[in-house]
């Protein structure tokens, strides 16, 4: 996507072949810094303080960890280090995982000196398929956008929560996709961004996104979703996954929940965007499987913003005797989730339509 008419993804090699270049998004929206990751340790700080953040590029990021831990050493015993170092960063997202045994599956049978030229392809090629599956994912769910377009006057109100936009890909977003794909067919969209305490994702990501697109929006507190939906001003909820079970339970950032029996409670249909890496085969209940992370709870007694001198900074909102309780994430039940956007079409929310979509999976599944 573009930046003041650049265009940008959220992670690229350097000029020099060697170091990865990120957009440290802690300070999005009000300052747009470009940082290096010189070293697999830097990678996974990155990752760790939400510098990168969103499943897809969380998975992005580690593969090129490997990348820059080949590049400082080859040994096998580097390669179990960079391994366990990258995936202890953050427990929730599937595609973190997904990338590390894909990239360890390649590089272990390797001689050590063929490593960091076979590891650089490989993470630029699961950048650039990640690129390609969103692409195809906002073709198959700008069909969703276009039929409630067809059938009523004015915008199709789109409601999203956190980011699952570019900025949590390497470019297009999940569940922004569609919405970038109906404004180039010209078709009137308003998107409805939740804040999405306590890092305010919506806030200062999906919005700054949004606004740098030009699409209309507005940011709205993350309990405003079930009364619009009451009042008919949400004609589609679409939102994001870390990690999405076989059985199609949706584990998001934490009050996708909430939204989905709103939506559910006032007909509003609920999808879910995803890439296949996201789809996690070996876990079928998602609420008793999936590790949910617990954060810091200064994140939800402090919060970040710009004051009216120009300054960004932090600010405490509760009383100093009162701790902070953090959980990240949340699964959705698939009987809340009218379909899953996939890279290959729109599947039901169960076994059964997830292993249509993706037969040489359904074995795994099944075990
Ligand atoms: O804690 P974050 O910011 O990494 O959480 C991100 C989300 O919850 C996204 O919705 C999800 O990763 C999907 S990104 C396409």
């Amino acid at each position: 996507m573009k930046v003041n008419g650049i265009p940008y993804r959220s992670i690229w090699l350097g000029s020099d072949g060697r170091n990865v270049q990120i957009i440290d998004q802690t300070r999005l929206p009000h300052d747009f810094p470009v940082v290096d990751l010189t070293t697999m340790d830097e990678a996974a700080v990155a990752i760790r303080d939400m510098w990168v953040r969103g499943a897809p590029l969380i998975g992005a990021t580690a593969a090129y960890g490997m990348a820059l831990q080949m590049a400082d050493d080859p040994s096998d015993a580097a390669l179990a280090h960079a391994y366990d170092v990258l995936h202890a960063t953050r427990p929730t997202a599937i595609n973190l995982r997904w990338a590390l045994d894909d990239m360890r599956g390649l590089l272990a049978p390797l001689a050590p000196s063929d490593r960091a030229e076979a590891a650089y392809a490989r993470a630029a090629e699961i950048c650039d398929e990640d690129v390609e599956i969103n692409r195809r994912i906002g073709e198959h769910g700008v069909a969703l956008i276009e039929a409630i377009a067809a059938r009523k006057s004015g915008p199709v109100n789109i409601l999203t929560h956190c980011n699952a936009g570019w900025l949590a890909t390497v470019d297009w977003g999940t569940a922004t996709s569609p919405i970038y794909q109906a404004v180039e067919r010209g078709i009137d969209v308003h998107v409805w961004v939740d804040e999405t305490r306590p890092r305010n994702q919506g806030a200062h990501l999906t919005s700054w996104e949004m606004a740098s697109h030009g699409i209309p929006h507005h940011l709205i507190v993350d309990n405003a979703g079930g009364h619009l939906m009451q009042r008919g001003q949400v004609d589609l909820c679409i939102v994001g996954t870390d990690r999405t079970t076989a059985q199609g339970d949706v584990c998001n950032k934490i009050g996708t929940y909430l939204k989905a029996l709103a939506a559910q409670d006032n007909g509003v249909p609920f999808y879910v965007a995803l890439p296949s890496p996201t789809i996690d085969w070996r876990v079928r209940d998602g609420v008793a499987e999936i590790p949910i992370e617990e954060r810091g709870g200064d994140e939800v007694t402090r919060i970040w913003g710009r004051d009216d001198t120009g300054q960004v900074r932090q600010v405490q909102i509760s009383p100093d005797a009162t701790p902070g309780a953090n959980p990240a994430f949340d699964v959705t039940p698939a009987r809340l989730v009218t379909g899953l956007i996939t890279e290959r079409g729109i599947a039901p929310a169960s076994a059964e339509g997830l292993a249509a979509m993706f037969p040489e999976h359904a074995a795994a599944a099944a075990e």
